[in-house]
């Protein structure tokens, strides 16, 4: 398997859901001084993604990728540089296939090419797309992918340079049926360290509440994804839109504690230079991070289902569980569960800390809360002996 490079879920930001194509090297430096102004650096949001766009339409003559020289006049070690200088990390993006989503130049047939130039930018971290890659002849679809993403993989590898490595592979087969789809999130979690199985999240040009859909829609898939997980090894349902417009206060801290609660990825993906106390307060939320990054690593799993709500349950380091009843439904609604239903051991009684206000609670096994529309409660709960 490739080396375990995100003992814990990746954190950080990229630019796409925001600004998509429209990037230069002053909207990515200004968003990484941002990220370390706002304190989000220093919890943990260290990594920052340039998506993609950020290069020229042609490879040099020796077939190297070239930065957009409008975009990045300096070049991406440059980026990189700099963001090393800030004490981030740096992530690229690049395509399997022939061209990336956005049509500039894939990696197909330059694997190991464009590992080295990347290792020699000093990259830290790769998102590896799947646009693109036309079926081999010969081979299915999906052996058309393995095949691609263990050479980039093996390439990555050889740089001997440690870059994470984000696989796209499994959101091209999620209309292809749930057990080609299974298949080729397993060989994923064996090539890379994180891996996209889903739809894109709403972009910022989209609707609060096409934003807001998207949003439910990525975390119910996600959540069916739970096996999958092992530590080290991440089931990214895409990014977190806590700053984009159109979404309420509720709705960015349901994200984020459900994203939590399922050990997903924190990558922002918003105007970090205008954003606001309380998206910033959401993401800054060092309770519910600490229930992302726990040690023990494991993703939360649906303990409870009905009409418009879920209670999923997250065993943490230490005993504690993170339980989190999420009202899906769009009017208020009070949600029951117990200790027991969610896993926790027999104790006297348990302690219930509300992540979002900082309250604490006690039952004797009961856990039931009033919940408004589209918001999540998440409850890190300790047992009493
Ligand atoms: C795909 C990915 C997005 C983004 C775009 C860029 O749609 O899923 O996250 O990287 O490509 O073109």
């Amino acid at each position: 398997a490739y080396p375990n490079l995100a003992p814990k879920p990746p954190m950080g930001w990229n630019n796409w859901s925001y600004y998509m194509c429209d990037i230069n090297e002053k909207v990515i430096l200004g968003n990484a001084r941002a990220l370390v102004k706002s304190g989000l650096a220093a919890k943990g949001y260290d990594t920052v993604t340039v998506d993609d766009c950020w290069m020229s339409k042609q490879r040099d003559a020796r077939g190297n990728l070239v930065p957009d020289p409008a975009r990045f006049p300096r070049g991406m070690a440059y980026v990189g540089r700099e963001l090393h200088r800030m004490g981030l990390k740096f992530g690229i993006y690049e395509d399997v296939g022939n061209l990336t989503c956005e049509k500039y130049p894939g990696s197909f047939g330059h694997y190991q090419q464009d590992a080295d130039l990347f290792a020699k930018w000093k990259v830290d971290y790769l998102k590896m797309d799947g646009c693109n890659l036309s079926t081999a002849p010969g081979k299915t679809k999906e052996r058309t992918y393995h095949d691609a993403y263990r050479a980039v993989s093996r390439a990555l590898r050889n740089t001997g340079r440690d870059i994470v490595f984000s696989v796209s592979a499994p959101a091209y087969f999620q209309y292809d049926g749930d057990q080609v789809w299974h298949q080729v999130i397993r060989w994923s979690s064996q090539v890379g360290n994180l891996w996209r199985e889903g739809r894109d999240i709403a972009v910022e040009k989209h609707s609060g509440a096409k934003k807001w859909s998207s949003i439910k829609y990525n975390y119910a898939y996600n959540a069916k994804l739970a096996p999958f997980q092992r530590p080290g090894r991440w089931n990214d349902p895409d990014f977190l839109l806590a700053g984009d417009s159109g979404l309420s206060t509720r709705q960015m801290q349901s994200q984020m504690s459900l994203w939590a609660v399922m050990a997903a990825p924190l990558i922002s993906s918003t105007d970090l230079t205008k954003i606001s106390p309380a998206a910033l307060k959401v993401l800054g939320n060092r309770d519910i991070i600490a229930v992302d990054q726990d040690p023990k690593g494991v993703q939360g799993r649906v303990v409870q289902q009905g009409t418009g709500y879920d209670v999923l349950s997250k065993p943490l380091q230490g005993g504690d569980h993170a339980v989190a009843l999420f009202n899906s439904g769009d009017s208020a609604q009070t949600l029951t569960t117990t200790a027991k239903a969610a896993g926790l051991p027999q104790a006297r009684a348990y302690e219930l800390r509300d992540l979002n206000t900082g309250r604490t609670t006690r039952t004797a096994g009961k856990i039931s809360v009033r919940v408004p529309a589209h918001a999540t409660v998440l409850y890190r709960v300790h047992p009493r002996r």
